[in-house]
């Protein structure tokens, strides 16, 4: 037989295994990134003995019901979140026995949005609470941020530890008390039996840790029926080992983000093995925690009132539904040798390449100028269908003048000016405004809202709207 190595190298970056070690990833191309890591499956051929087969049994699932094992309960095995984004985003629930990653960058508010989860799920009275394990913060710090979040600490259990085999042994204790459990942060976890001894290999956030950590707490929801939430600290620097290295171990892969100056946050789905992965939730981070909010509301928060200089509106698809957005931009003359790109809430490559397409199409010279764009509201934008939005807000502010659509009343022959028009549509390289995906439900949305789409088939054509 074939003898499983009982090391690899694990890439820091991507979460690929190796058998040997090399300067870059052969896989994502980053270079100093493989890690030693125990291998698993040698772990697992040593934990099992052969004589352990002779228990296994092959199991007919007609004979299982509709229930996860090791619980009896009447919800099919999915319940609520209590919190109506939240489900949104989860398909439908939060599945028993499944496994959560839940990733974002510091500070964005994924604390408070868990803390929210198991405040909203305790409850010893009927049989079932939360129970937050709190890595990173004090018990005190939960308490303040549960009173101060309104939620209610009767009902909210908290466990100060850094080791896993604590949580475990705390699972196995309290059998079926907990449905949902928060792991804060999966950085600060440690499986003790293999940390000490072997040196960076068992600190803290170390890629071997991280993975030993997240597999036990994998197998551990498993065994007990247990919905676990691993929260999980993403840097753009990539200095600490990301959630990527996780996001094949787990049931689903969740992504919170939102621009730190900003209070709107996205709640996203990378992967589910429950549910689709096209939903987005919506949040606003208030003195109460995260509130969800509905297109509606969005749709208010932009594109008030009438057309401005440097604003440009659009209809975003979040998910399956269409959003209405506002896009400003301010273009100044430089005085720097280098002038000023500030894309915020855009991709900077998109952002810039606009800018170069706008310098040769529309003879707008912006290498003398500073460029800054960006979303209200402090959401991120990952769609092309803003482009034309981008691209019509820069011209506007250029020309210092708002954009409108002229429309000729019947029995006038005067020319009327109406509120601001929505610009849905992907630029090309040449100028062109190409259709996306979904126009037909954004320009209904637009409809919705009183305003209507501008149809334009180059970017030259935006000097008939000012
Ligand atoms: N006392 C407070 N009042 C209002 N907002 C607060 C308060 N404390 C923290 N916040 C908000 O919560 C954010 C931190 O969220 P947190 O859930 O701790 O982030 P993460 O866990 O992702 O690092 C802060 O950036 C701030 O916006
Ligand atoms: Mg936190």
């Amino acid at each position: 037989m074939k003898k499983i190595n009982d090391f690899i190298f694990v890439c820091n970056n991507c979460g690929n295994e190796f058998s040997k070690w090399s300067g870059q990833c052969g896989f994502c191309k980053e270079w100093n990134s493989l890690k030693e890591a125990p291998n698993y499956k040698s772990t697992i051929s040593k934990q099992f003995p052969k004589n352990k087969l002779q228990n296994t049994q092959i199991k007919n699932l007609a004979k299982m019901g509709g229930q996860i094992q090791g619980s009896a309960h009447t919800d099919g095995g999915v319940f609520s979140t209590q919190i109506s984004e939240f489900d949104r985003v989860l398909g439908k629930g939060i599945v028993r026995g499944s496994v959560v990653l839940f990733a974002g960058e510091p500070g964005i508010g994924k604390s408070t949005l868990l803390t929210q989860l198991v405040g909203k799920n305790g409850g010893h009275a009927n049989g079932q609470a939360g129970l937050y394990v709190a890595g990173e913060e004090s018990a005190e710090q939960i308490n303040l941020r549960v009173r101060r979040l309104g939620l209610s600490a009767e009902r909210f259990d908290v466990l100060e530890t850094n080791s896993v085999e604590e949580i475990g042994q705390i699972l196995e204790r309290t059998n079926n008390v907990y449905k949902i459990v928060v792991v804060d942060s999966i950085q600060t976890m440690l499986v003790e039996s293999t940390a000490s001894g072997t040196g960076s290999l068992g600190s803290f956030g170390s890629v071997n840790q991280i993975r030993e950590s997240t597999f036990r707490l994998v197998e551990l929801a498993k065994k007990t029926g247990v919905a676990i939430f691993i929260v999980g600290h993403v840097t753009k620097e990539g200095d600490i080992a990301g959630p990527k290295l996780l996001e094949h171990m787990v049931d689903t892969v969740l992504y919170f983000e939102g621009e730190k100056n900003g209070d709107l946050r996205i709640l996203r789905v990378s992967k589910n093995r429950f549910g689709p992965t096209d939903e987005v939730g919506v949040f606003k981070m208030e003195e109460k925690g995260l509130r969800c909010i509905n297109s509606e509301e969005i749709n208010l928060i932009s594109g008030k009132g009438e057309s401005k200089i440097g604003s440009a509106i659009t209809i975003v698809m979040e998910g399956t539904r269409p959003m209405m957005v506002e896009i400003q931009a301010l273009v100044t003359e430089s005085f720097a040798p280098m002038p000023t790109r500030v894309f915020s809430g855009i991709d900077t490559n998109r952002g810039r390449l606009l800018v170069a397409v706008a310098q040769k199409v529309l003879a707008m010279p912006l290498y003398k100028y500073d460029v800054y764009v960006s979303v209200t509201g402090g959401i991120r934008l990952d769609d092309t269908g803003i482009d034309i939005a981008v691209m019509a807000a820069m011209y506007s502010s250029y020309k210092n003048a708002p954009l409108f659509i002229r429309e000729v009343p019947k029995n006038k022959s005067t020319i009327s000016k109406n509120s601001g028009p929505v610009l849905i549509g992907e630029v090309s390289l040449l100028g062109e405004v190409k259709k996306v995906r979904g126009f037909e439900k954004r320009e209904k949305e637009a409809k919705a809202m009183g305003r209507s789409v501008a149809i334009i088939n180059s970017i030259r054509e935006l000097k008939n709207l000012i």
